[in-house]
């Protein structure tokens, strides 16, 4: 099958490395903006890629949602199998790009979209089919995961270590949907949609680790505690979702807790299964070019949906999961909450709340924070 790839950055030089190498598949035309056009696999012309009956496969490396959207949907509409590295296009128009392929009875598959390397996506899919999903969730972001160890590890300042993850190329130019936790977010929202037909479309929360101090990690470590940016949703027993991504502090002896480097964690939880956790790179050209062509492959065997028949778009409903926060502002702000337990530090409170609604919680957040209050939360616990 040959494979033509939209983008050619990080990911999409990954795809076309390995498809030179991979036995059944080879690349098709590369498309690259215009004036960009310096060898003969690569075109600026997308009608060129989706009026070529050779090219059976496009993956779309570009990321962003337009043109992505756009162009995959035109590629859908010739008849193109698709792949997608993309959870910005994936989580805004998943609905309009399933339906789509299905209509024209093509592939749309994204497992690169959501953990990288990682087969979650694909696992959880198949598992959605016989057993009951009721949780799924884990670190999902490797860039925060990078940050949160070092600074764990080495005490690192948060400015030093998001300079280093740059440095690195863990964490892009403009890093803000790693660290506000909304790339996390992202990734939670694709995992609900293939575990329970839902693509969560209003009533989410997300908070990254942009708060985050190495004073505050001093404080988390003598407690023993470790702090990990978690993606987290789950059905209640009437079948209501909830869905979010927060820091957690957890025991040092959590399985999060050892996820080290910019490694992820993906894990869902079946009524029959039990806890399933996969480990892996969540981020990487060639991990992540592994997951776009793991796609390829099982679109030759055949396989042609991630998401279930009938998706939907629905609120989720965070009123109802509640967690114990540990919160760190200004003494003035405190009278804001009220603390089980609470600590002062040099005008600081430091304090953890009973159980409270999540949306409770993050909405509290903003409203301090427009007032220019400086706080830390972070969930003591999952949600239950
Ligand atoms: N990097 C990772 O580790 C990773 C992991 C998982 C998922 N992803 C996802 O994979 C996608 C690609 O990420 P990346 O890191 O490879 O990004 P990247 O390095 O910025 O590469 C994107 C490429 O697409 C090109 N492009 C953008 N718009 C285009 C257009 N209209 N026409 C032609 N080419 C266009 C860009 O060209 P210019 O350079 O000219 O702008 C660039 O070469 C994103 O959705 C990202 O979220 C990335």
């Amino acid at each position: 099958m040959k494979a033509a790839i939209l983008g050619f950055g990080t990911v999409g030089v990954g795809v076309y490395e390995m498809l030179q190498k991979c036995e059944g598949l080879e690349p098709g035309p590369v498309l690259v903006r215009a004036g960009k056009v310096n060898a003969d696999y690569k075109t600026d012309d997308l009608d060129q890629i989706l009026s070529d009956p050779s090219v059976h496969i496009v993956a779309e490396v570009m990321g962003g949602t337009e043109p992505a959207f756009t162009y995959v949907s035109a590629a859908l509409r010739a008849g193109k199998h698709v792949v997608t590295s993309n959870k910005a296009l994936v989580a805004a128009h998943g609905l309009e790009l399933n339906a789509l392929a299905r209509e024209h009875g093509v592939a749309f598959l994204f497992s690169a979209a959501c953990g990288g390397a990682i087969p979650f996506l694909h696992n959880l899919a198949l598992a959605a089919q016989t057993d009951k999903i009721l949780s799924v969730g884990g670190i999902l972001n490797g860039t925060t995961n990078f940050m949160l160890d070092a600074m764990q590890t080495d005490g690192c300042d948060y400015g030093e270590i998001l300079a280093e993850a740059q440095r690195l190329g863990y964490a892009e130019a403009d890093p803000s949907a790693d660290v506000s936790g909304l790339d996390a977010l992202r990734k939670i929202m694709l995992a609900c949609a293939v575990a329970w037909g839902v693509l969560p479309s209003e009533g989410l929360n997300h908070e990254g680790i942009d708060s985050l101090t190495a004073a505050d990690v001093a404080h988390f470590k003598e407690k023993g505690l470790v702090c990990r940016l978690l993606a987290h949703a789950s059905l209640d027993e009437c079948g209501r979702l909830s869905a979010f991504v927060q820091p957690v502090l957890l025991p040092q002896t959590a399985q999060e807790a050892a996820v080290k480097k910019n490694f992820n964690l993906a894990k869902y939880h079946g009524e029959n299964a039990g806890d399933i956790l996969l480990s892996g790179q969540g981020a990487g050209r060639y991990p992540t070019a592994s997951a776009v062509l793991r796609d390829m492959s099982a679109i030759s065997l055949g396989h042609r949906n991630m998401f279930p028949a009938g998706l939907k778009a629905d609120a989720v409903h965070n009123e109802l999961a509640k967690c114990r926060y540990y919160i760190r502002l200004p003494r003035e702000a405190a009278g804001a909450f009220t603390f089980e337990s609470q600590e002062e530090d040099g005008g600081l409170v430091r304090g953890v709340t009973a159980p409270m609604p999540v949306s409770r919680m993050h909405a509290l957040a903003s409203e301090l924070r427009a007032s220019e209050c400086k706080l830390f939360f972070a969930a003591m616990e999952e949600s239950k």
